[in-house]
């Protein structure tokens, strides 16, 4: 009988040691002298990742962002309770939040584009990674927002069965502001690619304008206390992407050729129309709102106010609004940009044609 077959014995037979003899070792330059180069890198395309800095300011302000110094979960949240409101109050709030949502909940997406297209555009590091900082900061403003809504109006703002008429039509009129939001976020996405450096920036600018002038003022002005501190820390944080805005735009706003300068002006406007929905009123120009609209947005505004969120009146509002625009109105004209006449709060101009796929500003 012959033995068992031993596969392992036999492989074993046959090993053989490396050879030994390595006596030449490959010399580097032999082997360069073979290399070739890869094809060119597409365009727009994040590779090659390199690590320059133009603007050594934007460093500084980054190493300030890296701690924001505040955190939404460590907010008084447990004072914010639903019983000390009316129903109606609830819904008031919850709305202005919805609102609010439509310009900080969107941050982190439109800052997370942003920040990719800062790659693909091959911008300096630091560049880059102030981004990464107001991307991170705006999903703490979403926070903000969602735990408003979602103590006040559970399910908020669209999954929560209002049961008063001023709750339904708080809910109908935020379905229409979202509505106008996937309309911006249509252009925004379609806006990131078109526009240059300085044209996107003066856009952000003129929305971090806004607002830190919004958080400031109802800082100032709620009386409910998660809300002063909520306002407090994101206002700081619009504070400093303000700063970013205005390093960035030093550098380029000099060597602006004249068709972007026009494009400018327009984009001013633009940024006016889209951001008064939050911060003033929202005019007819962009904003597709059905008659039930405005009436409806006095009386939750007239209600929120009432349980104290610290909306300023329109009046109030108008004149921060104003002052905030001829701020940037002053940087501006310095570097000779034509600003765009804004006649509904008394700031003249050049009167500019309105292109609803111009607005690109960011909160
Ligand atoms: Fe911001
Ligand atoms: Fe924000």
């Amino acid at each position: 009988m012959n033995a068992p077959p031993d596969p392992a014995g036999r492989l074993a037979g046959e090993i053989a040691a490396p050879p030994t003899d390595h006596t030449d070792a490959p010399e580097p330059s032999q082997i360069l002298f073979g290399t070739q180069e890869p094809p060119p890198f597409p365009e727009l395309n994040i590779f090659p990742i390199e690590w320059e800095t133009e603007t050594p300011k934007l460093i500084e302000l980054y190493d300030k962002s890296r701690d924001p110094g505040w955190s939404p979960n460590r907010l008084p949240w447990e004072t914010l309770k639903a019983e000390d409101f009316t129903a109606d109050q609830r819904y008031a709030i919850a709305y202005w939040f919805t609102l609010l949502s439509v310009f900080d909940s969107s941050g982190p997406a439109v800052f997370a584009r942003a920040m990719i297209h800062t790659y693909e555009t091959h911008e300096e590091d630091p560049l880059r990674k102030c981004f990464f900082s107001v991307t991170r900061d705006e999903v703490n403003h979403e926070e903000i927002c969602q735990r408003a809504i979602t103590t006040l109006t559970p399910g908020g703002p669209l999954r929560n069965t209002p049961e008063t008429a001023l709750g339904k039509l708080a809910q109908n009129n935020a379905k229409w502001y979202y509505h106008n939001g996937a309309r911006y976020w249509e252009g925004f996405k379609n806006g990131i690619g078109r526009y240059p450096l300085p044209i996107l920036f003066t856009s952000f600018l003129m929305g971090e304008l806004a607002a830190a002038t919004l958080f400031h003022g109802m800082h100032q002005r709620t009386t409910i206390p998660v809300f002063k501190e909520a306002f407090r820390c994101v206002g700081q944080d619009e504070a400093r992407h303000m700063g970013i805005c205005m390093t960035v735009l030093r550098k380029l706003l000099p060597a602006l050729e004249e068709a972007q300068k026009a494009t400018i002006t327009k984009q001013l406007r633009a940024g006016y129309v889209f951001l008064s929905g939050i911060l003033y009123e929202p005019p007819d120009q962009f904003w597709e709102l059905p008659a039930t609209f405005r009436p409806a947005h006095r009386l939750l505004e007239e209600k929120a106010r009432e349980a104290g969120l610290g909306i300023l009146s329109d009046e109030e509002r108008r004149e921060n609004w104003r002052g905030a625009v001829l701020k940037m109105k002053g940087v501006l004209e310095k570097y000779g940009i034509a600003f765009p006449a804004i006649p509904e709060i008394g700031v003249d101009g050049e009167t500019v044609a309105f292109d609803p796929d111009d607005i690109i500003p960011v909160f």
